[in-house]
């Protein structure tokens, strides 16, 4: 005979055992760090913010934020490692800080190599926005032999002050979306 579970013992076990959701991230200059800051203050649930080098295990999550840079046109490499060791068959949602502007062409491309390195989770869904591209950065990519990249490096100053208010509050969109489905 199938038992029947009723709706106090569903309820009494969400109580018991509610919902746990994991903040992670790494961030040279701050930008990916202010989206997970956002991203932590908007979760309801009970919660807990880290930076990738602070995390042993993610077994105690049910749900968690991965948040990094693009480096070098895909995931940085501390990215890729940390998927490979801490995410496999986890639940997760990303999110992706890059200097160049969301509407670049060349940007789903790069969502795309970040959404590789993560093809033995379960990723739910992903968030990217503009950051500033940090000075040395901007000074490395000046000498570049490629001249697409001394372009993108000579029109950088539009980064400055990014992820700004509005990029945060996309982000805080993004989470209440997230958290209601
Ligand atoms: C080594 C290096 C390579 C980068 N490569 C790219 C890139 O390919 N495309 C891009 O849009 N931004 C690139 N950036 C800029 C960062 O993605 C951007 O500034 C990001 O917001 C930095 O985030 P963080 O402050 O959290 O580290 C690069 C930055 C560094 C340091």
């Amino acid at each position: 005979m199938p038992k029947v579970i009723s709706w106090s013992t569903i309820i009494a076990w969400m109580v018991i055992d509610p919902m746990k959701v994991l903040v992670t991230y790494t961030s040279r200059t701050s930008n990916t760090k202010k989206v997970a800051q956002a991203i932590y203050e908007e979760i309801e649930e009970e919660k807990a913010i880290k930076e990738f080098d602070d995390v042993t295990t993610l077994d105690n999550y049910d749900l968690v934020f991965v948040g990094f840079p693009v480096e070098n046109f895909g995931p940085c490499e501390k990215a890729k490692e940390f998927l490979k060791s801490f995410c496999v068959g986890k639940t997760i949602v990303l999110f992706i800080t890059h200097a160049a502007p969301e509407y670049l062409k060349f940007v789903p491309g790069w969502l795309v190599k970040c959404i590789r390195a993560a093809s033995e989770s379960n990723v739910g869904a992903v968030f990217n926005c503009q950051g500033e591209l940090a000075e040395d950065v901007r000074q490395g990519m000046l000498k570049s032999p490629d001249p697409m990249i001394r372009l993108w490096a000579e029109k950088s100053s539009k980064t400055k002050g990014q992820p700004d208010a509005t990029r945060i509050e996309r982000a805080r969109l993004f989470v209440r979306e997230i958290m209601e489905k």
